[in-house]
């Protein structure tokens, strides 16, 4: 090695210490029953899980996080959960959890399970005590309960939606209501129910010590609620209330209350134990969540909003990064996850939308079955490598969705019969849902499910999956697989302090900017090539053309170092 790169070689002893290690992480998105079948039944397992370990390793990334793996009856892909203690009877047992946080950590990566608060699933035992219980029991009260309006209370008691579409509100069968605000196979909790916050703590100890490093929090902005009566009709619930934090189910001041319970159990564990909040909130309220009395660090979904723009781009990233600092935290990037449009799609899309719009438009996408607007895969694929490289860049650690390192593209056209998502059940012709991105992964170019299992998967592959299978990236030298191989090394080799100085890049279209030790990155938006800043070129989205930065591509350079890329080939 030699002395120029050595200088700017990371020191993770100093850099992530241990109780920090998730400050700049790199974390990959595993949705367990889409990301490898070990037994042929079409549903990816936990052992299929642990088969893949080597390949997790491979790629270079420091955590996965899993996408809840409980017992469910899949209303909701499993964020439906029928007991928060178990695993799912399909996708394996606790003694397969075990070994894969074992397996896991002898490799150096961290574990991330998904926690589900705000709701259990209606077939959770919980759930099924409040059905069997009058109204007014202690079994009822650990939901939300509420007589009807209107004669005999057959109408709901607020005219509230849920987040899928259709009433907040289900009647059972002596006449009251519960509340959902998701589908009616997910009961909202009551949080002000001392039992519900001990039971959470009970689930929160019983996966950190059983080698869980951290904690996924879904919906973490809906668990406390005012519903002192009247409720408050749909119509007023507005932004400023969102603002000042007084909306009845959203993002309330208190839920806070909650984290600094779970904080102080996170912080018996050495090292302590870290939380990710999922919270849909008012972007100026958003680092509530990060702070080191609540959960830690939050998601910033703001990339995943924006079409494939240099001026919405550095201003994410400026704010993001000033709002992170502001809490103590570091900011979580993220281009797709199991909710949105895979970003290869994303930026493959020819609309003239705004540069906010850019998720709004790929549901209307998918919503066509990939018709309209028109679509361009082979610009998508190279914008979403520029992207990622971007994203691998910054201060912060990158949360990755299982496929994107494929560059996999959103399956856009699953047929009706096959869907899965409550989203389009109770969204019927408004919104087909979220399967696209959920459909399992093509290891290889054959076989019945291409080297998802020997069986066929829950979700129909299409006949393309082949051409972006693993076993077709790892012969191709220059296949997305590879960019994010070697750009995770580099990352890793690299990766520094958590400023970010902006340099001059003499174009609105070019974002430049440095990492401390010589790291710098450079993106050209643009339609022209750009030359490029002196120094050593590590890696490239796209091949340089006569010496210059093509269109939407990024380069890292080794401002210092005379080292040459193929060394870390
Ligand atoms: C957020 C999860 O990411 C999503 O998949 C789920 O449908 C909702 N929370 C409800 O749990
Ligand atoms: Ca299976």
């Amino acid at each position: 090695m030699s002395s120029t790169l050595k200088d700017v070689t990371y020191n993770r002893s100093e850099a992530v210490h241990d109780t920090g290690w998730w400050r700049q992480a790199v974390v990959y998105q595993i949705y367990p029953r889409s990301f490898a079948d070990s037994n042929g039944d079409g549903i990816g397992d936990l052992r299929g899980i642990i088969s893949r370990i080597p390949y997790l390793a491979a790629l270079g990334v420091d955590a996965i996080w899993l996408s809840p793996f409980y017992p469910s009856a899949l209303a909701d892909g499993g964020y439906d959960v029928d007991d928060y203690r178990d695993v799912d009877a399909k996708l394996g047992t606790l003694d397969d959890f075990d070994d894969m946080a074992a397996i896991l950590h002898a490799h150096g990566i961290k574990l991330i399970v998904d926690i589900v608060p705000n709701h259990t699933s209606n077939r959770h035992v919980w759930f099924q005590e409040a059905l069997a219980a009058p109204a007014g029991s202690p079994a009822r009260e650990r939901y939300i309960f509420r007589d009807g309006t209107g004669p005999d209370g057959a109408q709901p008691p607020s005219d509230w939606h849920s987040s899928f579409g259709g009433p907040a509100w289900t009647r059972v069968a002596d006449g009251q209501w519960y509340l959902h605000l998701f589908a009616p196979e997910q009961p909202d909790l009551n949080w002000d129910n001392p039992e519900v916050r001990a039971d959470f703590i009970k689930t929160i100890r019983f996966w950190a010590d059983r080698g869980a490093d951290g904690f996924r929090v879904d919906v973490a902005h809906g668990l406390a609620k005012d519903l002192r009566e009247p409720l408050p009709a749909w119509r007023t619930l507005d932004e400023e209330l969102l603002l000042r934090g007084a909306h009845p189910f959203t993002d309330r001041d208190e839920v806070h209350d909650i984290y600094a319970e779970w904080r102080r159990v996170f912080d018996e564990y050495d090292p302590p134990r870290s939380s990710v909040a999922e919270a849909w909130v008012h972007p100026s309220r958003r680092s509530r969540y990060a702070s080191a009395t609540s959960l830690g660090q939050v998601f910033n979904f703001d990339l995943v909003e924006l079409t494939w723009n240099p001026v919405s781009y550095r201003r994410v990233i400026v704010d993001s990064l000033a709002d992170a600092a502001a809490a103590g935290s570091s900011n979580t990037w993220v281009l797709s996850n199991h909710d949105v449009v895979r970003h290869a799609s994303r930026y493959g899309l020819l609309s003239e939308a705004a540069s906010h719009e850019g998720r709004v438009v790929s549901r209307q996408w998918v919503q066509s079955g990939g018709t309209t607007p028109a679509y361009d895969s082979e610009l998508g694929l190279r914008r979403a490598r520029a992207a990622s490289l971007l994203m691998l860049a910054l201060p912060g650690s990158a949360y990755l969705y299982q496929g994107e390192e494929l560059g996999l593209p959103e399956v856009p056209n699953i047929p009706d019969e096959h869907r899965q998502d409550p989203t389009f059940f109770r969204n019927s012709g408004v919104d087909k849902g979220r399967d696209g991105c959920r459909v399992p992964i093509p290891w290889t170019g054959d076989g019945p499910s291409f080297g998802f299992g020997t069986g066929t998967a829950h979700l129909p592959q299409p006949e393309w999956f082949a051409a972006h299978s693993v076993q077709a990236q790892e012969a191709d030298p220059e296949s997305t697989l590879l960019l994010y191989r070697r750009g995770l090394r580099w990352r890793r080799r690299l990766q520094t302090t958590e400023e970010l100085p902006w340099l001059d890049a003499g174009s609105p279209s070019v974002l430049h900017f440095a990492r401390k030790g010589g790291w710098q990155c450079i993106t050209n938006f643009g339609p022209e090539p750009v030359p490029l800043p002196a120094g050593t070129v590590m890696i490239s989205s796209a091949p340089l053309v006569d010496g210059a930065l093509p269109s939407d591509t990024t380069a890292w350079i080794l401002a210092t170092a005379e080292r040459s890329a193929d060394s870390m080939r």
